[in-house]
């Protein structure tokens, strides 16, 4: 049987890659210690997410595992031995970072960088797999041209029809503490693959999405929307006037692309992985999507403060991971997205009340 470690297995991707891999015969080994509700207190819990998968999946193992533990981590790889590494555990909050830097620090870059360690010594042939993000870019997509449009803002330049792509310069821009901290950690993965051979990729994600997210504002960008329409809470907009724009790719979609790289390995491989322009939306079309799903007006008050590096449109260009994965596509649409995203938090509401 192929051995899958997943670390950060409670989290959204985390959890996914485990149901994923478990229904293609894989044994799994998650690693989390519910540090999301450190970070983002009770409703940041994942404690739920991690009794649904052992519950659900026999032969998944939780592993109660702080990634900044460099000797626990150490062991924990040496034990395992695994064949696919996919290190989704991480401080995830661009805004919550600047409040923590050590926090947000020694797990983004220190955690990743005992991982990495750890599978050079004990599982050199692994495939790691390291969910980066679009926030290693910094601000510098905000000085592309841009069009106001009545819902939402649009590149003009017609260079980035199709979106970001991995070329992008990483350099000389506001990248925000969290922004930095991913910068470190995807540039180390890269050069573990360059430096050592070994195989390793990093996805810069967009805004990944999907029912088993517990969004909070801080992080979570539709699963947090949509929260706030179930549940009636008011929802803040910072800036842009609501129409910045995401795009946003379901965490199953993220599994297949893994597994295609599992299939079709590279040394530090990089791509942009997000909903392409597709799967975008500004927050006054969510808005308006949500609200006609639920029949429930979106509350919300506009605070006229965009937060700190915030992108005002991000649309990942999918050209490359499409190139180097044949049969890798999104699957899954807005609207299987936000029909998912609102039933689950429908189901959960009474929990979270
Ligand atoms: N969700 C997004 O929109 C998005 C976008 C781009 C990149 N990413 C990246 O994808 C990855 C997964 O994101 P997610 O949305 O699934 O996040 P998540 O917060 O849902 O899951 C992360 C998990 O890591 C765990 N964790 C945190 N610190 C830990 C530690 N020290 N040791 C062990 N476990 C720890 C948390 O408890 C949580 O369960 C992260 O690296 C994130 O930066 C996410």
């Amino acid at each position: 049987m192929k051995q899958l470690i997943v670390t950060g297995s409670n989290g959204l991707i985390g959890s996914e890659i485990v149901a994923y891999f478990h229904n293609r015969g894989w044994q799994i080994a998650g690693a989390d210690n519910n540090m999301r509700r450190d970070f983002f207190g009770e409703k940041g819990d994942t404690r739920w997410n991690q009794h649904r998968l052992e519950a659900t999946y026999a032969n998944f193992k939780h592993h109660e595992l702080d990634i900044r533990d460099r000797q626990a981590v150490l062991n924990f790889v040496e034990a395992v031995k695994p064949d696919l590494i996919v290190h989704a555990a991480a401080q995830p909050s661009h805004d919550l970072a600047a409040r923590r830097p050590f926090d947000d620090f020694d797990v983004n870059a220190g955690g990743t960088l005992n991982l990495l360690e750890a599978t050079r010594r004990f599982s050199p042939e692994a495939v790691f797999v390291h969910m980066s993000t679009n926030k290693v870019y910094g601000d510098r997509p905000n000085t592309i041209a841009l069009t106001e449009l009545d819902t939402r803002w649009d590149y003009a330049d017609a260079t980035y029809a199709n979106g970001v792509n991995e070329t992008m310069n990483i350099d000389q821009c506001t990248h925000s503490i969290f922004g930095v901290g991913k910068v470190a950690a995807d540039v180390m993965v890269q050069e573990y693959g360059r430096y050592f051979g070994m195989k390793t990729c990093c996805l810069r994600g967009g805004c990944l999405t999907g029912p088993n997210h517990s969004g909070v504002e801080l992080h979570g960008f539709l699963s947090y929307l949509i929260r706030c329409n179930v549940e009636e809470i008011e929802y803040s907009i910072y800036g842009y006037k609501g129409k910045q724009v995401r795009d946003n790719i379901h965490s199953f979609d993220v599994a297949r692309c893994i597994e295609l790289f599992y299939e079709h390995p590279q040394s530090a491989a990089v791509f942009n992985l997000g909903g392409g322009r597709g799967n975008s939306i500004s927050i006054l079309e969510a808005f308006d999507r949500v609200a006609q799903l639920t029949g429930k007006p979106m509350r919300y008050r506009y605070v006229d403060q965009p937060r700190v590096g915030d992108h005002i449109v991000y649309i990942s260009d999918l050209s490359a991971v499409r190139a180097a994965l044949p049969g890798w596509d999104i699957s899954k649409n807005l609207d299987v997205i936000f029909d998912e995203i609102v039933a689950s938090w429908q189901a959960r509401q009474p929990l979270a009340l």
